[in-house]
């Protein structure tokens, strides 16, 4: 018991010790005023506590531009839980940084001292540059705008037995529906194609019955991957392949 103590005590003191920890870093940040102008890669000299968050980092750098009068960085946040899919960042030239998350859910305990960090918007024609880091990803609106969507009245919420779908299927469903539409799909194939977007979008709707009634109409009756040279690395891309 008294052994049990002095570990979680000293847990606490590490964990306050390293609160208090700071890392050096460089940033190298994207930077363009509207669309029209010519961006650049801008150098910033951080000093970023382990914990924070990749977005609380920005926000502390962006406290100090202020504070000298300089332009804060722009760049796109909302839930900052891994649900909303705005946090859209490509991080040393990988979408969403070194880890399988979402950029809110990174954080800088993944960097070392002293590390560069090239910190740039997706990179891609259907995404163009609104500020900084900011793009318009409203071409995935319009792609579910197409079809990505039942037309009929379902009214209320449904008893959720009234139609049995197989475990297996459901599972599946839900796969595809847990895509939060943040485009990293986009900004990591070599052709820009949405095609992951596009296959989770059909395939939600045509694994379950309720989408199967309008298949015809909107195109959902394959998984929506078949023809897509880039989709082997958006696989990859996804640590589906190793
Ligand atoms: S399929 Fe593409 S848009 Fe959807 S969550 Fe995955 S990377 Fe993001
Ligand atoms: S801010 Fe919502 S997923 Fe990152």
């Amino acid at each position: 018991m008294l052994n049990e103590k002095r570990e979680f005590y000293l847990a606490l003191s590490i964990q306050h010790l390293n609160f208090e920890r700071r890392m050096n870093l460089k940033l190298r940040i994207w930077r363009q005023r509207d669309a029209n102008s010519k961006g650049a890669l801008v150098d910033y000299e951080v000093k970023v506590n382990p914990h924070m968050s990749f977005l609380e980092m920005l926000d502390e750098l962006n406290e100090t531009l202020q504070q000298k009068g300089q332009e804060p960085v722009a760049f796109d946040h909302d839930c900052r839980e891994g649900i909303c899919g705005s946090c859209n960042l490509f991080i040393n030239g990988r979408p969403h940084g070194p880890m399988q998350t979402t950029t809110c859910q990174l954080h800088m305990r993944h960097f070392h001292e002293g590390e560069t960090v090239v910190i740039e918007p997706w990179r891609a024609k259907a995404f163009p540059i609104v500020k900084d880091l900011i793009v318009d990803r409203s071409a995935f609106d319009r792609i579910v705008q197409a079809g990505g969507y039942i037309s009929v009245n379902t009214g209320s919420a449904r008893d959720a037995n009234e139609i049995p779908i197989p475990k297996i299927i459901a599972d599946e469903a839900f796969n595809s529906a847990a895509c939060i539409a943040c485009g990293a799909c986009v900004a990591a194939c070599k052709n820009a194609s949405a095609m992951l977007f596009v296959g989770a979008q059909i395939s939600k709707l045509a694994l379950l019955p309720q989408g199967k009634a309008e298949r015809k109409a909107t195109g959902r009756e394959n998984g929506g991957s078949d023809g897509c040279g880039g989709f082997w690395s958006l696989l990859q891309y996804r640590g589906l392949l190793g």
